[in-house]
């Protein structure tokens, strides 16, 4: 079956709102002159960017994601964000678990599978990220890392809601490193990805699940990456934080038919 290709940014913590506004300003300027149908295109930005990036995306094609979320609706969870407020200003994508949280913010496994059920629970689009770091490849562990984690964050998550699921591989090795992982290693480990999901959810589920590759992800390797068969999007960081990059990157799924 033929994936719809998904490029997001991930803005970390970079840009003021009136930077995002230009941004946004500038990109849809991009996509009008080179607009590109055959992917879904986000921005991924940090809380106090959302509103005013949902208004100047407003009737493009680009959708607005947060980079986090709180597992609980409401409660006494001081500087929390929860989904039902992401909703509200109409953000229905959200990072989830990315390796930044998990060694900054002490995000494990389990908050991780809690936050996913959250986002499903409010109609939030997660993008799942797991991926291993440079110790635990060279262990060899690189695979039952990216299993374990890939089984915990879905544990108990019903078939329907798992199909909307994006999972992003992103080995922490090639995180804003400029080390990317070659298009052989991420399409192994993304392959490696779906057999696992086959085995969660039966093979029709696991097909139409979109797979994300993150990483460095440049203009220059942006092509080779997507052109992958299990690497259905990319999770572009730096390279996301400048208009022209980021449409050449999402441009890239132009020159590829599957
Ligand atoms: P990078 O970040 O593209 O700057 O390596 C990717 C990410 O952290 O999602």
């Amino acid at each position: 079956m033929a994936r719809r290709k998904f490029i997001a940014g991930n803005w970390k913590m970079y840009k003021t709102t009136a930077e995002a506004t230009v941004f946004a300003q500038m990109f849809r300027m991009l996509l009008e002159e080179k607009p590109i149908p055959q992917a879904d295109l986000a921005i991924c930005a940090p809380f106090t960017q959302l509103a005013a990036l949902e208004e100047a995306f407003r009737g493009s094609s680009v959708g607005v994601g947060a980079q986090n979320m709180h597992f609980a609706e409401e409660g006494a969870y001081t500087g929390e964000i929860s989904a039902p407020m992401l909703k509200e200003i109409g953000v229905d994508i959200c990072i989830i678990g990315h390796s930044e949280r998990r060694q900054y913010f002490a995000e494990t496994d389990e908050t991780v599978n809690r936050k996913l059920e959250a986002a499903f629970a409010a109609e939030i689009v997660p993008i799942f990220c797991i991926g291993e770091t440079l110790k635990e490849r060279d262990a060899g562990q690189a695979f039952a890392v990216v299993e374990r984690q890939l089984r915990a964050g879905l544990s108990g998550i019903p078939e329907a809601n798992a199909v909307e699921a994006v999972i992003a591989y992103e080995p922490v090795w090639a995180i804003g490193t400029g080390r990317t992982a070659t298009a052989d290693q991420a399409q192994e480990m993304c392959a490696f990805i779906r057999q696992t999901l086959v085995s969660l959810y039966g093979v029709e589920a696991a097909d139409r699940i979109c797979i994300q590759y993150g990483g460095s992800v440049k203009p220059e390797n942006a092509e080779e990456l997507l052109a992958q068969p299990d690497i259905d999007g990319a999770l572009v960081g730096g390279a996301s934080l400048v208009p022209e990059q980021f449409h050449e990157i999402c441009n890239a799924v132009s020159a590829m038919v599957k």
